[in-house]
């Protein structure tokens, strides 16, 4: 049984609120401005402002979350402006370290947004969860065996006092396969379960340790593992943007055509190769990653399914396309297994994640499975439309060079003027970096005698050298 997949179009076409995901200027506000502005989308209180300023995790909740906890890790949390997906804007959270992923998909998301539509569906959502039996003296019979009893099976897994089967969802159907391996033949029963808002890895364990003894009985067997399967090949969402024109697409000296056209090839590459294919899925799951982690999913799971499914033909492909189509119109697609979801686990427990998960307004897992699948496209678009024109070490660098020069002491507007003379020098390095922020801190106060010592620069080493020059 392959997975269907339907629209699933939100309740609410319009803009949460009324207002758009469009906030031109984002990237230039500071922290409590753009705080403001998702106060203006979303309400936020107080304390949730606090939290997403200062900690959306207090060391007592870790300590509860893993085993010998001693604190809690801190990663930028940014959001991806601009997304409209199914007629609806949405702002996407991302948790991330690397300097240029939440930048790439606010532009790539603005530019589809102006030049053409994106549209998501999704399919049930299906986990399968496996009973491994060994030692079956006839395999052939124990499948027929476990298929005629299907529907006691069944009222089993269902039986527990489950919510999922309160929701209207549960076990819904069971496929037995006999597998040929290193230790002779198995009898593998695939348990189908309706998860719905929940990921569901812990529902459908239990379903299948319940019910791998009795399969076990039945079949005068024994059960090794009875385990999720994070394949979620039945949980499967495709998202697909068509652009109008791709005038904007003009970079680096080529027309929007021909960018189009070496952005197509590009992909081309990817799909012939799978070294290429690799780094190219590693663009979407820039862009996957990030929100899976700021909405509290499973992302290794994620991972895991997605890759596995890159390589169902036997090879390891690109899970994007990009390829015009008969009306010669540029078209994205990406079609991944997308196994997660918006109430249980740590989606219950983290206040940041609650907050985070308020802001996507979301209603539904599949919702929140278009929308993450819509960040690896939009990523993947901007990645691979750099790559073809421009090339992307020009970005990374001067993201790069801004690290770099915060590392070497220097803050705020500093930063960004020794980032950009090093960008522009083609020398990103952390002495050189020092040497900027001597040289820029030194005319400043040369430039401006009355100046105190200035408060963006906390390196004492830099402070002693000005003190000098000062009494020079
Ligand atoms: C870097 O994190 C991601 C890229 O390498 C993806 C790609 O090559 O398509 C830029």
């Amino acid at each position: 049984m392959e997975a269907t997949l339907k629209p699933v179009k939100p309740t609410q076409r319009f803009e949460p609120n009324g207002k758009s995901s469009r906030i031109p200027g984002f990237y230039n506000l500071d922290l409590a401005q753009r705080l403001d502005k998702l106060d203006d989308w979303l309400k936020l209180t107080r304390n949730e402002k606090f939290m997403l300023k200062r900690e959306t995790l207090t060391p007592e909740l870790a300590d509860v979350m893993i085993e010998n906890a001693i604190g809690v890790f801190g990663i930028p949390l940014g959001i991806a402006v601009n997304l409209r997906l199914n007629e609806k804007d949405y702002l996407l959270p991302m948790a991330i370290e690397e300097s240029s992923v939440v930048a790439a998909a606010s532009n790539a998301a603005r530019l589809i947004r102006e030049n053409g539509t994106m549209t998501g569906q999704a399919s049930e959502q299906i986990m399968i969860s496996q009973i491994q039996i060994v030692d079956v003296a006839d395999p052939d019979a124990a499948k027929q065996k476990i298929l005629d009893n299907k529907e006691r099976l069944l009222s089993v897994a269902n039986h527990n006092d489950f919510t999922i089967v309160r929701l209207g969802g549960g076990a819904r159907d069971i496929e037995v396969e006999i597998l040929e391996t290193l230790s002779g033949k198995m009898v593998i029963a695939n348990l189908l379960v309706d998860c719905r808002d929940a990921m569901g890895a812990n529902i459908v364990n239990t379903m299948a340790e319940n019910l791998g003894p009795i399969i076990a009985d039945l079949v005068e067997g024994q059960v090794i593992c009875q385990i999720v399967s994070n394949l979620s090949d039945r949980r499967m969402v495709r998202v697909k943007f068509e652009l109008e024109n791709v005038d904007c697409l003009a970079r680096a000296g080529y027309s929007g055509k021909d960018a189009a056209d070496r952005l197509v090839k590009a992909y081309h590459f990817a799909e012939a190769d799978p070294h290429r294919a690799t780094t190219h899925n590693k663009g979407v799951m820039n862009g996957i990653d990030g929100v899976l982690i700021a909405t509290g999913n499973d992302w290794r799971a994620v991972e895991a399914g997605v890759h596995a499914y890159a390589s169902r033909d036997g090879r390891y492909k690109p899970v994007t396309k990009f390829y015009f189509n008969e009306a010669g119109k540029l078209c994205g697609e990406i079609e991944i297994p997308m196994a997660i979801g918006i109430v249980g686990g740590v989606t219950k427990i983290h206040p940041g994640v609650k907050i985070l998960l308020k802001m996507m307004t979301v209603e539904t897992a599949s919702e929140l499975a278009q929308v993450v699948a819509a960040a690896g496209l939009i990523q993947n678009f901007a990645a691979i439309w750099t790559l073809a024109t421009e090339g992307i070490q020009k970005g990374h660098m001067t993201l790069h060079a801004k690290n770099v020069a915060v590392f070497a002491g220097a803050l705020g507007e500093l930063a960004i003027k020794v980032a950009n003379q090093m960008a522009h020098e083609g020398r990103v390095r952390f002495d050189r970096a020092k040497e900027l922020v001597k040289q820029f801190m030194i005319k400043e106060q040369c430039e401006k005698p009355q100046h105190q010592d200035s408060q963006e620069c906390k390196d004492p080493e830099l402070l002693k050298l000005l003190d000098e020059n000062k009494k020079n």
